[in-house]
């Protein structure tokens, strides 16, 4: 070959490639162009096994990059409550890094007891603005399964009983985080009402109960919020796993919800090649084999190839894939950067853990705690130092820091009171994996820290207890569901013998479900139910306790007297027999129960009290048309001496329904905040869709006309106005 020969290949070569790029980019890399172009021009590109790449995982959290069409790599990470620490890539274990600190937000059954959708949807920008810093596409959050039995150790990643509460919650997150440029992934579709045999469970479940209570959350955020990503749950569902099950994700998912995103898979809840490929999965996560052994990978791909299935069902699968990218711009220039931990973060998670605190009880005006007046106090409890963002399995995270109600305390009572701390009960040491709880030495017995504990109540003039659950095995956890509802560790004698020697006790649960409290409630002044806060849970809590903050906490979910009282319970309904569980309850879920039934909660669904007190007064409700059904109007007044806010609840009572209907039923909210003395007029509107129910018969969600109560009230069982209104 001559040089001359040469010198034209190597120009050749050299230039074709910028003569091409001078030409315009192709459409998928074009932002202007819209997304199902952009999807088409770029599905018309790929190969069958890029594709095929698309759909499977190539590590715990991330599938593979196609560098030839300049596709990264594409990461996901837990959870609801901020992005978690770095595994893997092959395995559980913490890869231990040094980058990946985050803002632990507070748990999403605090959320919800915020009843605040614009703190939700602070929450959902806050943790997409961390994700992206993270490099993370997809967040798995949120987790919106309904709270069916008070054991359930995920009740703390859930947003309680109510399905509408649940998704006006869950809808404000998931726009808030996905307007960061992060898809959401809503979880887990459906009926992961347990954890108990979660992996295999079938769930009967009549039709009704499943539109009405287990699968409203999910399609508010697939049409309200337009969720990007669903996952599918580890249960089965009409005996097919969830992940693969065609009524869920073809026929209501996808074909009467709509549903464009995509659906993966729970980490290993996907059991069959061709039930996966067929039943509407679009993307395989966790499975525990070599990722080329997915079942969505290399016998994906012979299917394919031999025809047993259509090359149209892989195509429907990437597509979903690249919508999801394009919509959170991977491939554009514009794609938000995120934050990490700013000011603002920290002040959205301590916001959150403020309001979502609930004062469950405060007799002889023991809250708040005036510090001008107090000389010393003891801090009582496990919980009181345990930091909790850790826990839990896949929501648990590496937190920049964790302010814990002990030190909380301390810094607000500040150096003029004396502030001691006595640990009163003791937790046995779990040989959990990844677990950050140091194993204690052999230490003092449960005797001498109760003796302890009681001596340092008597010496202070206040005692503050500070227990409840936490994120250990058969508490509030993953994986593991609680055997009882009683507060673990012998807990409740120790508060017994606090209560005894100091009457002036606050007790604070830090839980994420109900406890029994039937043995030292009456004796116990004051109340407090602080859930998980994250990050800044103690400042938190201290503000509550001391009055810099007026508490508005409502409960998500109703607190039984015993665990029996519950539906599920009382129905013998749990945790299944023979690889089933029957929802025998059917619609009456939580309050729908307790009401029906007649049965006294200790504290009813809605329940939070405050430092002042609001008056409800002047109903009206205004016949509405076309969509709006009625239009609740009435004034809400601050009558007492502090500023504060009031989450006004309506429900709806059907008179004489025609198939069976729970006592009342919550449509819709409104939190206020009021200065002391103010008054504001409050409007919520109902439309016709709140007067709705789910015809097994026809099929279809219908209304009947006729006589409906609107219930204005405080909480579930604390009605102050009601009037009736035809439909
Ligand atoms: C959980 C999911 C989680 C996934 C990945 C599963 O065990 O059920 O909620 O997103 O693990 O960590």
């Amino acid at each position: 070959m001559n040089v001359r020969w040469v010198g034209r290949v190597f120009v050749f070569a050299v230039l074709l490639p910028f003569a091409s790029l001078a030409e315009d980019p192709p459409a998928y890399l074009d932002s202007t162009k819209p997304i199902e172009t952009r999807v088409e021009d770029l599905l018309g590109r790929m190969t069958l096994e890029e594709k095929v790449s698309l759909v499977h995982a190539d590590s715990k959290f991330s599938t593979a990059a196609i560098p030839r069409l300049g596709i990264p790599r594409r990461w996901m990470s837990d959870g609801p409550m901020g992005v978690r620490e770095e595994i893997g890539p092959d395995t559980w274990n913490a890869a231990g890094r040094t980058d990946d600190f985050v803002t632990a937000m507070p748990a999403s059954i605090c959320l919800a007891a915020t009843w605040n959708v614009d703190l939700a949807k602070l929450q959902g920008q806050t943790i997409g603005e961390e994700a992206r810093v993270r490099g993370k596409d997809i967040m798995l959050g949120p987790a919106v399964n309904i709270q069916r039995t008070p054991l359930c150790g995920r009740n703390f990643e859930y947003m309680g009983e109510d399905p509408w509460l649940t998704s006006r919650i869950a809808v404000n997150y998931i726009e808030g985080e996905q307007s960061r440029d992060v898809a959401s992934c809503v979880k887990h579709f459906a009926l992961n009402n347990q954890e108990q045999d979660r992996g295999s469970i079938d769930v009967k479940v009549d039709e009704r109960a499943l539109r009405e209570i287990y699968l409203p959350a999910f399609e508010a955020a697939v049409k309200e919020a337009d969720v990007l990503t669903v996952m599918g749950a580890y249960n089965q569902f009409r005996g097919q796993h969830c992940c693969e099950n065609d009524v869920l994700l073809n026929k209501i998912l996808k074909g009467e919800w709509k549903f464009t995103g995509l659906v993966m898979s729970d980490w290993g809840g996907v059991h069959d090649t061709k039930e996966a490929a067929i039943n509407g999965l679009d993307l395989e996560m966790g499975t525990n084999k070599p990722y080329d052994q997915f079942y969505l990978a290399n016998a994906f791909i012979d299917g394919l190839k031999s025809g047993e299935y259509p090359m149209s069902v892989l195509d429907d699968k990437v597509r979903r894939n690249l919508r999801v990218m394009f919509a959170t711009k991977v491939l554009d220039k514009d794609r938000a950067q995120g934050s990490l931990n700013t000011h603002q973060h920290q002040e959205t998670a301590r916001k959150v853990a403020e309001e979502g605190i609930v004062l469950l009880k405060n007799e002889k005006q023991t809250l708040p705690l005036d510090v001008k007046k107090i000389r010393s106090i003891a801090v009582i409890g496990d919980n009181a130092t345990r930091l909790q963002a850790a826990g839990g399995q896949s929501s648990g995270l590496k937190a920049f820091y964790e302010v814990s109600p002990l030190d909380g305390v301390v810094r607000r009572a500040g150096r003029d009171v004396n502030v001691i701390f006595s640990q009163g009960y003791v937790v046995p040491p779990s040989r959990r994996r990844n677990s950050t709880q140091p194993v204690p030495a052999s230490g003092p017995s449960a005797e001498e820290l109760r003796d302890r504990a009681v001596a340092a109540a008597k010496s202070a003039d206040v005692a503050i207890y500070i227990g409840g659950l936490n994120k250990e095995p058969f508490c509030d956890t993953e994986g593991t569901d609680r055997k009882d509802m009683k507060l673990p560790y012998g807990q409740d004698d120790l508060i017994r013998a606090v209560v005894a020697a100091n009457p002036h006790t606050v007790v604070v649960l830090v839980s994420g479900s109900a406890v029994e409290m039937d043995s030292w409630l009456d004796q116990v002044p004051a109340v407090v139910e602080a859930w998980y806060g994250g990050s800044e849970a103690g400042n938190a809590l201290a503000r509550v306790l001391f009055g810099d903050v007026n508490p508005s906490g409502k409960l998500p979910f109703t607190f039984p007297r015993h665990l029996e009282d519950s539906p599920a319970h009382a129905l013998h309904a749990y945790p299944g027999e023979n690889g089933v569980v029957e929802y025998k309850e059917g619609l009456l879920v939580g309050y729908r129960w307790f009401d029906t039934k007649q049965i006294e909660p200790l504290f009813c669904f809605g329940h939070g009290l405050s430092y002042t007190n609001f008056e409800y007064s002047n109903l009206k409700l205004i016949p509405g048309k076309d969509d709006n059904a009625v239009t609740v109007q009435f004034d809400l007044q601050n009558t007492g001496d502090r500023d504060g806010s009031e989450t006004a609840q309506i429900y709806i009572h059907d008179v004489q329904p025609r198939l069976e209907q729970p006592d009342k039923q919550l449509k819709g909210f409104q939190k206020l905040f009021l200065k002391s003395g103010e008054k504001q007029s409050v409007t919520v509107s109902l439309p016709r869709h709140a007067f709705e129910f789910y015809d097994p018969q026809k099929s279809a969600w219908t209304t009947d006309p006729g006589d409906y109560e609107i219930l204005v009230g405080a909480s579930s069982r604390d009605i102050r106005l009601h009037d009736h209104t035809r439909l």
